[in-house]
């Protein structure tokens, strides 16, 4: 039998009392943690999302209660009513509560609950149950204490970051989420309109067109913290579903918008005691990929990449000669005293780099006696060479990879980070942030040999690179040079992770339409998509520009993991899952028909 809560009020939170308290008589409610019964006495660790206070009660002094706490089992609700006690010679230092403890009087049971599929208190999170079943119990996982943390902690950031932008006199915009495309390069989540059969919404990959309506609207200051959709190849750091701080400003250059990033980022991190220089470090993106392989490097650590191909030219060993013929280069790390590294090893890192396109991993062991997988093709004096240009000291192994530039960084960038994984070379403590400017305006992709905008499509190229791009796009022969011109685009990184991303707009009709030519879209094309677009530019558009930030990653730095999913309330699994809805789903074909939808198999 369940009792009633009635008029009874909690007086307390779990978390609350101290010797400050003793003597008081309390009411304190929430979930039984732990029971520990021994006979005469039971002792109830008692929850809430403030703490865990031990409950006490004896046969002796209140028998009618003892006999009902013999009842309780984990996770069953109760509410206790007692007197507070210190504790006698029995101080709890790892609990907040631990000097004082409540002798109960009376017990109410509110609810029980079934025995919880997974433990939910463990030491370490390395014995933390199966993913999957925790997903699966969504809202029991987030009991936990670190989870409870870590979406307090979200909370406090949005909320932080609401300060920032009121307090600059920005405008909170709300920007509707049944659209029609909005491009980030992700495919789009589309919604079926039953009013207008066989049409279709999409879902905000990101609020940008709408926000640069706002600034031809002339509401000069616009925030928002924005849901956006995207369905792309989910990764650690990625979920199909995200938050967005994104905004906008009228006639801002880039330093405009980099004050911005930097205050904004730096009031959220001042929620866990880190002080972030009021100007960050920057690294052009083309300095950042030579000396990190990364356009996203982590700071906290250096083995910055090293370029051998000076000293490798005219050499006869062809996999190398081939490389710098085909205007490739061959580059290296040099990992601090790890020349003891085993050949299982080198062969590990060598698979790593392979999954980079790497074709092979060479090395050199330096010491009193070099060894290299080299030595063979090279002979002893140009590995010399190779290790004076590299800076490697006795007891260094210094890892190359040859290939094409694309390659080289991407194999090397990601060699360097696994390398400070393994080795522990990350100092925790340490927040190391920067922005990356001068973003390439264009990707081109190979297989279809045709060019994508590496931000979106409504980015600004850089003033000193217009009258490149307009060849590039005007003259065919020339096509080739858009992957030259350099765009006012810039990322915002924090320990490696891209934590926002923005750009100066294209603010002018004719530029916009040159660039959706460069794009491959013909002016019909781009009227059909963007034509509302075109149109707004043409009534007054002010020079533009913003950023948007994303909320996990940003609180996955706050919180110290590598999980998204640590980050958000519900999420979804790395195959785009909700295991505790079981969405995606079926509907009913009642529903489908109304949509004039059919399902093609
Ligand atoms: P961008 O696409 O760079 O820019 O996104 C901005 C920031 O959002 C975060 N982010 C994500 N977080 C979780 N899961 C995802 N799938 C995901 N994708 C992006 C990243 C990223 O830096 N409209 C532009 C902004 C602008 O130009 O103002 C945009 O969305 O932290």
């Amino acid at each position: 039998m369940l009792d009633v809560l009635g008029n009874l009020e909690r007086t307390h939170t779990c978390g609350e009392l101290r010797e400050t308290h003793v003597g008081q008589q309390v009411v304190l409610m929430g979930w039984v943690a732990k029971k520990r019964d021994f006979g005469v006495l039971t002792f109830i660790d008692l929850r809430d999302r403030e703490g865990v206070t031990q409950v006490v009660l004896s046969e002796e002094d209140k028998g009618e209660a003892h006999a009902k706490a013999k009842g309780l089992r984990g996770e069953f609700v109760i509410a206790v009513k007692g007197e507070v006690v210190e504790r006698e010679g029995t101080h709890n230092a790892k609990l907040a509560t631990g000097g004082i403890e409540v002798h109960a009087s009376e017990i109410l049971i509110l609810n029980d609950a079934k025995v919880p599929p997974f433990q939910l208190e463990v030491a370490g999170s390395e014995n933390l149950a199966d993913e999957s079943t925790r997903l699966k119990y969504r809202y029991l996982d987030l009991r936990r204490p670190q989870l409870q943390h870590n979406i307090r902690m979200r909370a406090k950031a949005v909320a932080a970051i609401r300060e920032y932008f009121d307090k600059r006199d920005f405008i909170e915009i709300e920007t509707p989420i049944l659209l029609k495309s909005t491009p980030e390069g992700a495919r789009d989540f589309i919604v079926p309109s039953r009013i207008h059969s066989g049409k279709f919404f999409a879902l905000p990959q990101s609020p940008q067109i709408l926000k640069q309506l706002t600034m031809i609207s002339g509401f000069d200051k616009y925030y928002q913290i924005a849901r956006c959709f995207r369905d792309e190849d989910l990764r650690a750091d990625r979920q199909p579903e995200f938050t967005q701080l994104d905004m906008e400003m009228s006639f801002p250059n880039r330093e405009t918008i980099y004050r911005e990033i930097q205050g904004m980022f730096n009031h959220v991190l001042r929620l866990i005691g880190v002080e972030l220089p009021a100007e960050w470090p920057r690294l052009t993106h083309a300095e950042a990929m030579r000396r990190y392989g990364s356009d996203k490097p982590d700071l906290r650590f250096e083995m910055e990449l090293q370029d051998l191909s000076d000293n490798l030219r005219g050499t006869d060993f062809a996999p190398f000669a081939e490389t710098l013929k085909s205007g490739g280069e061959i580059k290296c790390i040099v990992a601090k005293g790890k020349a003891d590294y085993s050949r299982k090893q080198t062969d590990e890192l060598q698979e790593y780099v392979k999954r980079y396109g790497a074709g092979a991993l060479a090395w050199i062991k330096v010491g009193d006696e070099t060894t290299s997988s080299l030595l063979k093709v090279l002979g002893e004096k140009k590995i010399a060479q190779l290790v004076s240009t590299s800076a490697a000291e006795a007891g260094d192994i210094v890892l190359i990879v040859a290939g094409r530039k694309s390659v080289v960084a991407a194999a090397l960038g990601a060699l360097r980070n696994e390398i400070a994984r393994r080795e522990n070379l990350i100092d925790r403590s340490k927040y190391a942030c920067l922005i990356v400017t001068e973003f390439p305006m264009f990707e081109h992709d190979e297989e279809s040999d045709t060019y994508v905008a590496a931000h979106h499509p409504f980015t600004s190229p850089m003033d000193e690179d217009l009258e490149l791009f307009k060849t590039a796009v005007n003259d065919p022969s020339q096509h080739h040079l858009l992957g030259q011109v350099r765009a006012k685009a810039y990322d915002a990184v924090i320990n490696g992770y891209e934590c926002a991303g923005g750009s100066i707009r294209i603010h002018q009709k004719d530029i916009q339409a040159l660039n959706f030519k460069a794009l491959g879209l013909s002016s019909e094309m781009a009227r059909e998509r963007f034509g509302f677009f075109l149109d707004a530019l043409e009534y007054g558009t002010p020079p533009h520009g913003g950023f948007a930030a994303g909320i996990e990653r940003t609180c996955m730095i706050l919180c110290g993991t590598e999980n998204i999913r640590d980050v958000m309330a519900f999420p979804k699994t790395a195959s785009a899952q909700d295991l505790m809805m079981d969405s995606p789903g079926d509907v009913d074909t009642s529903q489908l028909n109304e949509l004039s939808i059919k399902i093609a198999n």
